[in-house]
């Protein structure tokens, strides 16, 4: 048997840089996380001790039902009273759940958070686990072990407010929380020993991190100077082995391509339509080519019918505004439609600006429910939707066509004042 099985058999802690160690726990039977996230290996829930001269610190401790685990490890290399630094990178009860226990035990700790921890620290903690001591800290304040220093970078967002780094100077060891994490269970521990787990490091990548590429981007400018020997999540398997390409592959992963590969400084509308009579299609197509005649604006157009739903919200991610069109079946926007919506959860669309529009028989009500979708989502919609009840007229593709001109017009700030009718109500 090996070292490692054998101190993971016992609950030993295990060694992974000189007096840094892992003291988490496994969740191999894990199928399903936060009700969302599948995975296939179940996870881990890494929580870390570091000894230094003048004292030990934890970093981030595990889901409370995994604490007799952590415990026999933080035990099988440290005693309570030598702890006198808790770090909490990020305060979701995966992390949190063995705090409280944790700073009863360890009577000389302090606690160090984000400040924008402090609101969940209190929601987080029952009545009778307060009152906590806690000191918040930000980028570039640092804790001393005697011998050796504590960092904090402020990475918020990622994908909580109150998550943070925290850098092991000397060793070179980032304790990164759920940045660069993933749900992938294996005793081996390190990304040099354990199964291929990239489709699990992507598809963490693309549920929890996606949505906040601008924050993402923002950690990896304080975390890319950093000399990286060992990059140590909350999640997965530890990163020792050339740590720094996951550091580029996040940054691959959000940066925007579209804004190299569409030229000059065009902006984006994407018209995504389904129909049934080919009433909602040529109301489109009117949109379209109104919307394609102002400079500056690159359009595309996409029959929901012909097209799965994931590559499009790429295209929807990257594009400045959008447009959907549905008919009304049954008092609602079709399930194409929805599909697309209720899969744009996992990106950023706060500010895009978005439009709806549709042909119906009787009541409509797909256009305004379409607006309410993308108003929920944090997306601008400045223009009351086009109705055309069933075949639209001469007149109103001619309408439709300025409502085409008219988003693209205020995508380029050159809007025309544009009176605002819904040919629904004229007819
Ligand atoms: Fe692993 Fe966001 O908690």
């Amino acid at each position: 048997m090996s070292d490692l099985q054998d101190a993971l058999d016992h609950r030993r802690a295990v060694e992974f840089a000189p007096d840094v160690f892992w003291v988490g726990a496994l969740d191999p039977t894990l199928r399903t996380f936060d009700i969302i996230l599948k995975t296939s290996n179940g996870t881990t829930y890494n929580s870390y001790l570091v000894r230094g001269s003048e004292g030990v610190a934890i970093v981030d401790t595990v889901k409370q039902e995994f604490s007799d685990e952590f415990f026999a490890r933080l035990e099988s290399v440290a005693s309570y009273d030598e702890i006198k630094v808790i770090v909490l990178n990020h305060l979701e009860p995966d992390h949190s759940g063995a705090l409280p226990e944790l700073m009863r035990r360890a009577p000389n700790a302090r606690l160090y958070i984000s400040t924008r921890a402090t609101s969940m620290l209190k929601a987080l903690l029952k009545p009778k686990d307060e009152p906590l001591d806690y000191t918040t800290v930000t980028t570039d304040d640092v804790v001393s072990l005697g011998d050796r220093t504590l960092r904090f970078l402020h990475t918020p967002f990622l994908h909580w407010p109150d998550t943070q780094c925290t850098y092991l100077e000397g060793e070179a060891v980032l304790f990164s929380g759920d940045v660069f994490g993933c749900h992938y269970c294996d005793s081996r521990l390190f990304n040099d020993t354990v199964g291929d787990f990239r489709f699990s490091f992507d598809y963490y990548y693309a549920h929890i991190m996606r949505p906040f590429k601008d924050w993402v981007l923002d950690a990896l400018a304080l975390i890319e100077p950093l000399k990286l020997k060992i990059i140590a999540p909350t999640h997965g398997p530890i990163l020792r082995d050339r740590p720094r390409r996951y550091v580029a592959h996040y940054r691959e992963l959000s940066q925007s391509s579209l804004a190299g590969q569409i030229g000059n400084n065009d902006k984006s509308l994407a018209v995504f339509y389904m129909s049934s009579y080919g009433n909602t299609a040529r109301m489109a197509e009117a949109v379209f080519e109104g919307a394609d005649e102002i400079p500056g604006v690159r359009v595309s157009l996409y029959d929901l019918e012909g097209g799965e739903t994931e590559p499009f919200v790429d295209l929807i991610e990257e594009a400045d505004a959008l447009a959907f069109g549905s008919p009304t079946i049954n008092g609602d926007a079709v399930k194409p439609v929805w599909d697309l919506l209720s899969s744009l959860a996992v990106v950023s669309l706060k500010g895009k600006m978005g439009a709806a529009f549709g042909s119906y028989g009787w009541s409509g009500e797909a256009v305004p429910m379409i607006e309410d979708r993308m108003r929920g989502l944090k997306m601008r919609v400045p223009l009351k939707g086009l109705r055309v009840k069933l075949i639209p007229t001469d007149e109103e593709l001619l309408e439709c066509r300025d409502f085409g001109r008219w988003l693209a017009s205020e995508l380029v700030g050159k809007r025309t004042q544009k009176a605002v009718i819904d040919l629904a109500d004229l007819g």
